[in-house]
């Protein structure tokens, strides 16, 4: 089938090595970003990895002329809806504009879909979905909602946006991804995680520590009921995570409604495993020490990737020792200014 995948946040961490991933498979993608978390030069580097340099559109996903403008000027069959803001600590201190740039352009977008007759979506959804607790693995029949956090209730109240759209319209097919924790980077070094500020999820953390960007990394809690007392999560490797929706475009072309697929790799691996990691495949010491645990965190949380491998036919072929290689390939080779 010919047509064109609008990635919107395709200069995102996520998006970008979507990007990659789907023109590697030959699809013709275009790719609208405002820039207000991501650089334009991400679309020269997809173009230096893939050879093919997407169209570009400079663009707020929740201004519908915009989006109109590129849905005339191209035969868009699928979009998959990256943008919108990630801060799960940023959204605790201005809810209203998570609130209000999330669901915005969710329904922005939704709308102009339904003009130009687009009935495909793919939506970048988050474990954070799911209703707090300690049961893992986790599938995609357990409760949602109840979220600790702004973010996480505006994936759930857009994953519910477009479940009602979905009933509404019986031509109208959703996957909703729901992502477990994404880390890595493109094995070229190209395109990576470039968070704004201090990050705050613990890979950038402990990338930007060896290059001494940071004095150290803070492990939030040693007294988690795991092997070690420290953390557990389902890290997946973002180009895993790429070829995932690749999987969910296929999926998404032969199938109806609203349907959720986590995104893991049905591991879990503590902070201090991760960090054993780094320091043996990268041949580096981490400096960290253990401290109180973090507000709302989780001790436990992984993914089943049962749904994914049996709907999509997808499953991560990527493992530890890959992201936390291909983690410092990024963090050498890209030009993240040193924190002051
Ligand atoms: C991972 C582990 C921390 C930082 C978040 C979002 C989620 C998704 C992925 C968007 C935990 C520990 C971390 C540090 C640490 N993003 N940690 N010291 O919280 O699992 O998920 O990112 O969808 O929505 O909530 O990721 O990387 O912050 O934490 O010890 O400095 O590392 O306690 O065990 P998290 P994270």
């Amino acid at each position: 089938m010919t047509g064109t995948i609008l990635l919107t946040g395709g200069t995102g961490f996520i998006g970008s090595h979507t990007a990659v991933e789907l023109i590697k498979r030959g699809y013709e993608i275009v790719i609208a970003d405002n820039l207000s978390n991501s650089c334009a030069d991400v679309i020269g580097k997809i173009g230096i990895i893939t050879g093919v340099t997407p169209r570009f559109y400079k663009a707020d996903v929740c201004d519908r002329e915009s989006l109109r403008a590129i849905f005339s000027e191209n035969d868009i069959t699928e979009v998959i809806h990256f943008a919108g803001l990630k801060a799960v600590g940023e959204s605790v201190i201005v809810p209203l504009s998570y609130y209000r740039n999330n669901i915005d352009s969710a329904l922005s977008l939704l709308e102009v879909m339904d003009e130009f007759g687009v009935k495909r979506l793919i939506f970048s959804s988050s474990a954070t979905v799911y209703t707090a607790g300690d049961v893992s693995p986790i599938t995609e029949d357990m409760p949602t909602g109840g979220c600790t956090n702004p973010y996480g209730w505006t994936k759930y109240m857009i994953e519910q946006i477009i479940r009602d759209k979905s009933v509404a319209d019986p031509e109208f097919s959703a996957v909703l991804l729901r992502y477990f924790n994404p880390i890595g980077a493109h094995e070229s070094g190209l395109i990576g995680e470039k968070p704004n500020g201090i990050p705050s999820n613990i890979m950038p953390t402990i990338t930007q520590t060896v290059a001494g960007r940071l004095d150290m990394v803070h492990i939030f809690g040693g007294d988690w009921p795991t092997k070690d007392g420290t953390g557990v999560r389902d890290y997946i490797h973002i180009s895993d995570l790429a070829a995932g929706h690749a999987a969910a475009i296929d999926y998404a072309r032969t199938h109806t409604g609203a349907e959720p697929i986590n995104l893991g790799t049905g591991t879990g691996y503590s902070v201090l495993e991760l960090i054993r990691a780094f320091e043996r495949v990268n041949c580096v010491n981490v400096n960290y020490d253990i401290s109180s645990r973090r507000a709302g965190d989780l001790g436990v949380c992984y993914a089943s990737a049962e749904k994914a491998e049996r709907l999509l036919g997808w499953h991560a072929v990527k493992g530890i020792d890959d992201m936390v290689r291909d983690a410092w390939m990024w963090e050498k080779k890209s030009d993240i200014p040193k924190q002051t």
